[in-house]
């Protein structure tokens, strides 16, 4: 029987959008342990740099604060836990709707949250106004499963070709 894998990582930053391809990669690169596909990498990739500027845009309005990330990989799932003590969010499910965006004079175009979401498996969003916001985002990494299937298949090809 395989082991659970348990490890853990934590990054702090300022939130400076200099830093959202940092921790964009240094997640990715904490995550490549388990093995992903190309595309499971690109998904925790975009919504990790999701995450992240909205912590530097909305959470601290380009002034400066701190951003911090929180992974921790157990068996084959990733969680990234990213956190802002900004200005905080007055109503998350408005803010999770898509198109729905607070600045669209800057042209954003309030889907920030449903990448998160579609990208990911699991998304969480914590906040209080005033004092910051967390999004708290899990992704299972598939890839041994998917190869185990495949094996399967071949197995059983093989068989029925006898
Ligand atoms: N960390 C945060 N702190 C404060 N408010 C936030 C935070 N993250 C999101 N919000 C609020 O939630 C809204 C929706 O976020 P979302 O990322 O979906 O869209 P957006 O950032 O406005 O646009 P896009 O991400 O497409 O550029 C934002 O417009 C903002 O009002
Ligand atoms: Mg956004």
């Amino acid at each position: 029987m395989k082991n659970i894998y348990e490890n853990e990582m934590k990054l702090e930053f300022v939130s400076k959008s200099n830093n959202e391809a940092f921790a964009r990669i240094s997640v990715a690169a904490f995550a490549a342990q388990l093995d992903p596909t190309v595309e499971e990498l690109a998904d925790i990739k975009t919504a990790v740099s999701e995450a992240v500027t909205n912590a530097i845009v909305h959470g601290y309005e380009d002034k400066e604060g701190t951003v911090k990330i929180l992974c921790k990989l157990v068996g084959n799932s990733i969680t990234i836990e990213i956190s802002d003590t900004g200005k905080g969010i007055e109503n998350i499910e408005m803010a999770k709707r898509p198109l729905y965006t607070s600045k669209p004079d800057l042209e954003r175009s309030g889907m920030g949250f449903t990448i998160m979401e579609n990208f990911m498996d699991e998304m969480e969003v914590q906040s209080i106004v005033g004092l910051g916001t967390k999004v708290i985002m899990k992704k299972v990494i598939k890839k041994d499963e998917v190869e185990e299937e495949t094996i399967t298949e071949v197995l059983n090809q093989i068989s029925n070709m006898k």
